[in-house]
């Protein structure tokens, strides 16, 4: 990856466009006081924003449901987001695609009897950040697992979850839950009734019996991935269902995976601890990531892994691949080429990571690796 320039990011802020430590918002913001915000993000493919109408639309179904007025239409938001892309788009290296979040509240909150009252202009904020893929990249390789938490979605009769807000804390609860179990696990949460809702920042498909299935948006944000996934399906020919699905239909499923703006497809290979299908990224998967890499004219595997700075995993990756394609008759292989690839992947990405990633060890407590893991990488913002 070249340098990091997230810093150097102007933010939109209520008209201004501001370097990023001096865009702040007011302690009494509903954002702050309610947790009153609705958001997207959307993210670029060669530096155009993918889908952004779709977004923007998705974004004023959510203004529209919880009232909160933007004071300024649909197509001068579509226009804003270009400029916000515009005014950043220079700091991004040839390779290297970005974010563009927006989250916009109610404005100032002022305590009292009726939190509904819009008192002040809606807070719109728009930023653009590096896509950083590397808490994710390997996961294209070698699967994630999958978990289920105790905790489950909350009903859509309290909260639609298709209304995109930054109300986050069932999610994150959920989340601490399944990082107990696995640190590196990624949720399944499930609905009030056991059926499989949704992650807390994706959608989540399984294939078996040759349908590719997913729960419908009963209780689950309706995700523009979700949509390009059931869209190329279509053109691939991949039967689709929307469906209840619960824990027995993913153990017992073929494949799994998780969809959101960053990573686009996320494959799991376990699931409660037990493998999906074979356990390994299944064909059906990496039809629909090649299909979606090739819709956007980026290889999106390709992209992750480029930032895990691979290089010396790649050179005897593709002697081992090359090799045994074409010189190993299949049934005198031990293992098959996924987890042959699975296993090299997993050796390499253990090695010590680049002493680059821990400039800031020095003012780190060293009484917790996990702190200190978490303190010098930068979180996506979903
Ligand atoms: C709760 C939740 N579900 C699903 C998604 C996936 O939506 P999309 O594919 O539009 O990114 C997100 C994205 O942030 C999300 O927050």
């Amino acid at each position: 990856m070249g340098a990091d320039t997230t810093n150097q990011h102007q933010v939109y802020l209520n008209g201004e466009f501001l370097p990023r430590n001096e865009a702040k918002i007011s302690v009494f913001d509903s954002a702050v006081m309610l947790g009153d915000t609705v958001t997207e993000s959307t993210r670029t493919f060669a530096h155009k924003l993918f889908k952004l109408e779709q977004h923007i639309e998705r974004l004023y179904r959510s203004l529209k449901v919880t009232r909160i007025s933007p004071g300024i239409s649909m197509p001068e938001m579509v226009e804003l987001s270009l400029r916000v892309l515009e005014q950043n788009s220079s700091l991004l290296a040839p390779h290297e695609d970005c974010w563009l979040v927006h989250n916009i509240s109610r404005g100032l909150s002022i305590p009292g009897a009726d939190p509904t009252i819009q008192h002040s202009p809606a807070t719109i904020i728009l930023f653009t950040s590096p896509l950083i893929l590397t808490d994710w990249a390997p996961f294209y390789v070698e699967g994630c697992h999958a978990v289920t938490p105790m905790s489950r979605a909350i009903p859509s009769q309290s909260l639609d979850a298709r209304i995109k807000n930054r109300s986050r804390m069932a999610y994150t609860l959920a989340e601490i839950e399944v990082k107990l179990v696995d640190p590196k696990a990624q949720g399944i949460i499930l609905d009030i009734y056991g059926n499989v809702a949704e992650n807390k920042g994706g959608n989540f498909f399984l294939f078996s019996e040759g349908v590719l299935k997913t729960p419908s948006t009963s209780a689950a944000l309706a995700g523009i991935s979700r949509a390009t996934v059931l869209e190329l399906a279509g053109l691939l020919g991949i039967p689709v269902r929307e469906c209840d699905l619960q824990a027995y239909d993913i153990y017992t499923a073929d494949e799994a995976f998780f969809t959101s703006t960053p990573y686009c497809i996320m494959p799991a290979t376990r699931f409660n601890g037990l493998p999906v299908g074979d356990g390994n990224v299944g064909p059906v998967t990496k039809q629909l990531l090649a299909a979606w890499s090739d819709l956007v004219g980026v290889d999106i595997v390709a992209q992750g892994l480029k930032q895990l700075n691979l290089s010396e995993w790649i050179v005897p990756h593709t002697l081992l691949i090359l090799a045994t394609q074409k010189f190993c008759p299949p049934e005198m292989l031990p293992w098959s080429q996924d987890t042959w690839r699975a296993t090299l992947f997993r050796w390499c990405i253990a090695k010590p990571p680049n002493p680059r990633r821990h400039v800031n060890a020095g003012w780190e407590s060293k009484s917790s690796e996990r702190n200190s893991i978490d303190r010098t990488r930068r979180e996506p913002p979903l």
